[in-house]
């Protein structure tokens, strides 16, 4: 079944849209630079890039979207609300800043870039990006780097303000990869629909010489970060992989031909649990 997985298929998400499963990273990609890589990760065939307001490149990412000849509707922009900006009125400065960066008519995805800022401040910045669905400039909500007690907190809230499909939790963003796989995290959100989005994929290319990737690239003919990737989608995530190379904006993008046998998938599920960057799926405040 994995096979038939495609740069441009999607996943359905609880809004009621759907995501594509392979998206483009631009975190610390620069502003000057965006614009040129995102037109060509479209053209790779990529149709999905995630930026954040705190990556300081949503509206060079916008102005590729607006100039790649594809239709609106088949391509997928995502952006985040600041971790330090999470509370209602943090929320709704971003989503204006947004739209005056980008000129977009909507946001596809946009996401609380973290669970920070205190229960009261967390619920209110949803509430702000549940008003932004209601006036139609978003279509679906999420979360990054939720834990398991931040995602209860939330569901406890959607519940309680009795709010349907416009305000449900969509996706939760997380560093996913091999040493980090989050079972918890994971099986939370599927039993409820939530699409799990990878980043750090590629570990931030910092274990490219592991002897157990290695081995797997070599079996398969292929590059780490191409098995990386392939685990990623074989687990059902949506990796983001960033790079600001042409070469491997291709190179991450060729990994529709190829397929992880179980035994791979075995050797590569190592329990570990190894953050490559920062966790605050286990904040407490
Ligand atoms: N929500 C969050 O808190 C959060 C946190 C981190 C990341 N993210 C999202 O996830 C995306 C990806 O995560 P990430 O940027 O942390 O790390 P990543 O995609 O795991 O790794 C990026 C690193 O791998 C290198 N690389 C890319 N392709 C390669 C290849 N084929 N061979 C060898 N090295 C390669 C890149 O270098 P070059 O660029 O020089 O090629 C860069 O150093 C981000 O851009 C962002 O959109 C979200």
């Amino acid at each position: 079944m994995t096979s038939k997985l495609k740069i441009d298929s999607t996943l359905p998400m609880p809004s009621g849209y759907d995501i594509p499963i392979f998206g483009f990273g631009v975190y610390q990609t620069p502003a000057a630079e965006a614009e040129a890589l995102v037109s060509h990760a479209f053209k790779a065939g990529y149709r999905h890039v995630d930026t954040a307001v705190g990556y300081y490149n949503e509206g060079p990412c916008a102005k590729a979207l607006l100039a790649s000849g594809l239709p609106r509707s088949a391509l997928f922009y995502t952006t985040k609300v600041p971790p330090r900006e999470i509370s209602y009125e943090g929320a709704k400065k971003a989503i204006a800043g947004t739209f005056e960066k980008t000129g977009l008519d909507y946001i596809d995805l946009y996401l609380l870039h973290a669970p920070y800022g205190g229960k009261e401040n967390r619920l209110g910045a949803w509430k702000a990006l549940v008003e932004g669905v209601k006036e139609g400039k978003i279509r679906s909500i999420g979360v990054s780097n939720y834990g398991d007690h931040h995602l209860e907190e939330l569901e406890a809230y959607i519940k309680e303000q009795g709010w349907g499909k416009e305000g449900v939790i969509s996706v939760n963003q997380v560093e996913l990869h091999p040493w980090m796989a989050r079972p918890d995290i994971v099986n939370w959100c599927r039993e409820r629909g939530i699409v799990m989005e990878a980043y750090s994929p590629l570990i931030r290319a910092t274990r490219n010489d592991e002897l157990v990737l290695v081995k797997l690239a070599e079996k398969h003919g292929r590059s780490v970060a191409q098995v990386l990737l392939r685990w990623s989608l074989q687990m059902g995530f949506v990796p983001l992989p960033k790079t600001v190379n042409l070469t491997r904006i291709e190179e991450n993008a060729d990994v529709f031909n190829f397929e992880l046998d179980e035994e791979d998938m075995k050797e590569l599920d190592t329990g570990a649990y190894e953050s490559s960057g920062w966790d605050p799926t286990i904040s407490k405040d």
